[in-house]
């Protein structure tokens, strides 16, 4: 059984028990992080720590806990559960003011409820997505429209994913306008002529911490890189395609709509990415 954290206990997953007033229950009032674990060790940490406070003073939330406390709650589940390859999975709601309101409870009078635990994932890095690339295919992003707060609202990103996994596919990307947002769970790029290209960050996708890092390699591998929106058409044309994630780091896209990309195998700039990727972070894990 693990060990997980609830309020700034450490204490059996069975035991650990929240409010049913729980804002985060109620209203998906809350944010999240993910990070990932290799070798027991936190892969890009700081990153996640700032998004953390960023998402949380967006919603007029404080931060409830220091970086070196947080750093050390995600060690102590490391060790409790053991912990050699995975995820930290952290959630910060805005706490029971022991009623259904709209309104925002007092913050002096209600707590917030920190909960954080671990997943095994003894494959994270070998998995088989990661050799073979995924098929993706196009839905139309209906999500609300502050997707660079990485809130509990979850349920539209889920239903992607089911309507992906009804036609036999892994995952979707998601299009708003003609142009590709993000994957349900992921950013999204592709590659032509040996340019990366990747939507901008705005209020639209999540500014995900493995997207800043692989293109701080990319960009010191003297890559071409641009920043801009893409169709799914010009997608299936394209080179390479691939995601990025904490849980995925760089993973190959093979396959959109039912369309091979090139030859319909992960491309070659994007088995580099992943290369680079995974051992620049592996050597500055904490
Ligand atoms: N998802 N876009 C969306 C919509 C995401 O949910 C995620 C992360 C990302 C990538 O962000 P990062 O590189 O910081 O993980 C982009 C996590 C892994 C999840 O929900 O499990």
């Amino acid at each position: 059984m693990r060990t997980v954290y609830l309020n700034g206990s450490f204490i059996p997953e069975n035991t650990a028990k929240i409010s049913i007033f729980d804002r985060g229950f109620l209203m998906s009032d809350g944010v999240y992080e993910v990070t990932s674990v290799i070798n027991k060790k936190l892969i890009d940490f700081a990153g996640h720590f700032s998004r953390l406070e960023r998402s949380l003073s967006e919603l007029d939330m404080s931060t409830p806990v220091t970086k070196q406390a947080l750093l050390s709650v995600h060690r102590t589940l490391i060790d409790k559960n053991k912990i050699n390859h995975g995820l930290i999975y952290l959630q910060i709601t805005r706490g029971s003011a022991g009623d259904r309101d709209f309104v925002f409870p007092d913050p002096k009078k209600t707590p917030q409820t920190v909960v954080m635990f671990s997943q095994k994932k003894e494959n994270l890095i070998d998995s088989p997505e990661a050799k073979s690339g995924i098929k993706v295919i196009s839905i139309e992003d209906r999500r609300w429209g502050r997707r660079d707060i990485k809130t509990t609202q979850l349920l539209y990103p889920s239903l992607g994913k089911m309507m992906a996994k009804k036609v036999h596919a892994d995952d979707a990307w998601m299009v708003e306008d003609g142009y590709v947002t993000e994957g349900t769970s992921n950013n999204a790029y592709i590659i032509k002529n040996g340019k990366i290209i990747t939507r901008a960050k705005s209020f639209a996708i999540l500014h995900g911490i493995t997207r800043t890092s692989v293109l701080r390699f990319a960009k010191e591998a003297q890559m071409e890189l641009e920043e801009r929106k893409f169709s799914i058409d010009e997608a299936i044309d394209a080179d390479e395609a691939f995601i990025t994630s904490a849980s995925s780091f760089v993973t190959p896209v093979i396959n959109i709509d039912g369309k091979n990309i090139s030859d319909g195998s992960p491309g070659p700039m994007t088995q580099r990415l992943r290369e680079i990727y995974l051992d620049e972070s592996i050597k500055t894990a904490i």
